[in-house]
């Protein structure tokens, strides 16, 4: 089935008594048994919930798993899913990964025996030298937050599968509407829901999609075990925000891309980083491994004409928020906000500047959000 089909129909119709044509809400935290041994199939919603679970449905399938776990919110899914890792394990990974998954990594699971490598992606041969007898996991972003960076997917799977290592892609930048790793073999698909599945900006969650029993069992196991598995309410919010995810992506993406061509030909924008644009290095392997550029754009702003407070204080309709993938517009200073976890040495390994400016495009009319980026980069500092 089409992806717009699966979106709005999968996992969706659980409601048996009176046929609700929506998934019903089932906030109770515990169920009750008819018997000894004898349920309902859910027994305690940390556990199981039908709610999540009609959510859960409708995420595989969209990124073609055999299951997946809702968890609260995205880090909650990369915390899990790392635990399929033991303490002596080595991970590697990006130096240019979200600022969150980065400080996870760099400051909290190094203390519990995960060793970790944040490698030039792009670079295989950096990413094959990376690699020790120790290493159980590589993790992928791709594209990357927020400079765009793509990774090789095939590639780098192909290098991981030949030493059985791990590989988890963090799909969250472009959704299965744009990209499927499990066609490159991916053992893990995970999702900060909280961005482009629900699309509203009302709800944070996650998700840990995979398409291989044994590996499903366990992750499902530590969800329950860690406790990060997601809300009733917001498995629901989640679930009737992803039925528009593919006409929403399209949106993005359209003023996206009209967006970057704009700011490309702006005297007052240093360089703009969208894999739309045919400025963008990686132009063979965008075509090979996405379908789409989805609705993330970034550039650098030429702070000698313009000030970079001016710029955001001149903005009506581009909110100066965190978060990304909402109908709205929101735009973003990585350097001080998304990535600031990443100290002064990370940010600058990863390419970031303080004149770096992050745009997560929303499905307004793209000719208001031009006017209103045109006022805010006007000279005169
Ligand atoms: C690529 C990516 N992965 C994971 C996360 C973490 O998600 P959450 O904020 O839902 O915990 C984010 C958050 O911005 C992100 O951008």
């Amino acid at each position: 089935m089409d992806i717009r089909t699966k979106s709005v129909h999968t996992g969706i119709y659980k409601d048996k008594s009176y046929n609700s044509v929506t998934t019903p809400l089932y906030p109770s935290s515990t169920f009750y048994f008819d018997a000894l041994g004898k349920n309902k199939g859910y027994d305690y919603t940390r556990s199981g919930n039908p709610t999540r679970a009609a959510l859960e449905e409708n995420i595989a399938s969209l990124e073609g798993g055999i299951g997946c776990s809702a968890t609260a919110t995205g880090m909650a899914a990369i915390t899990a899913a790392l635990f399929l890792c033991k303490a002596g394990d080595h991970i590697v990974t990006g130096d240019d990964i979200y600022g969150g998954t980065y400080r996870l990594f760099s400051q909290v699971f190094p203390q519990m025996g995960l060793s970790f490598s944040f490698v030039n992606m792009r670079d295989l041969k950096k990413v094959k030298a990376a690699i020790t007898s120790k290493t159980k996991m590589i993790w992928i972003e791709t594209p990357s937050n927020p400079l765009l960076n793509i990774v090789d997917l095939g590639a780098v799977i192909k290098l991981a599968k030949a030493k059985k290592i791990l590989t988890a892609v963090d799909n969250t930048f472009l959704s299965p509407y744009f990209q499927k790793p499990f066609e490159f073999g991916a053992d893990l698909v995970i999702h900060s829901t909280t961005k482009y599945l629900n699309g509203h900006s009302d709800v944070v969650g996650g998700a840990i999609v995979y398409n291989n029993k044994s590996i499903g069992e366990r992750v499902r196991y530590l969800v329950n075990a860690l406790g990060v598995s997601e809300s009733p309410f917001d498995s629901w919010l989640v679930l009737r925000g992803v039925k528009t995810l593919s006409q929403r992506m399209e949106a993005h993406q359209a003023n996206a891309l009209t967006i970057a061509k704009f700011l490309e030909g702006h005297k007052h924008v240093k360089k703009v980083y969208y894999p739309g644009l045919v400025s963008h290095p990686q132009q063979d392997l965008i075509r090979k491994q996405m379908k789409g550029f989805g609705g993330m754009l970034a550039f650098e702003l030429d702070t000698k004409k313009v000030d970079l407070n001016k710029f955001f204080k001149r903005l009506k309709l581009f909110c100066l928020a965190e978060s990304l993938g909402g109908v709205e517009s929101l735009i973003e200073h990585p350097w001080s906000m998304s990535h600031s976890s990443m100290g002064i040495a990370g940010l600058k390994a990863s390419g970031i500047t303080q004149q770096t400016i992050r745009v997560s495009v929303g499905i307004e009319g793209h000719a208001d959000l031009i006017n209103d980026l045109a006022g805010a980069l006007l000279g005169s500092r």
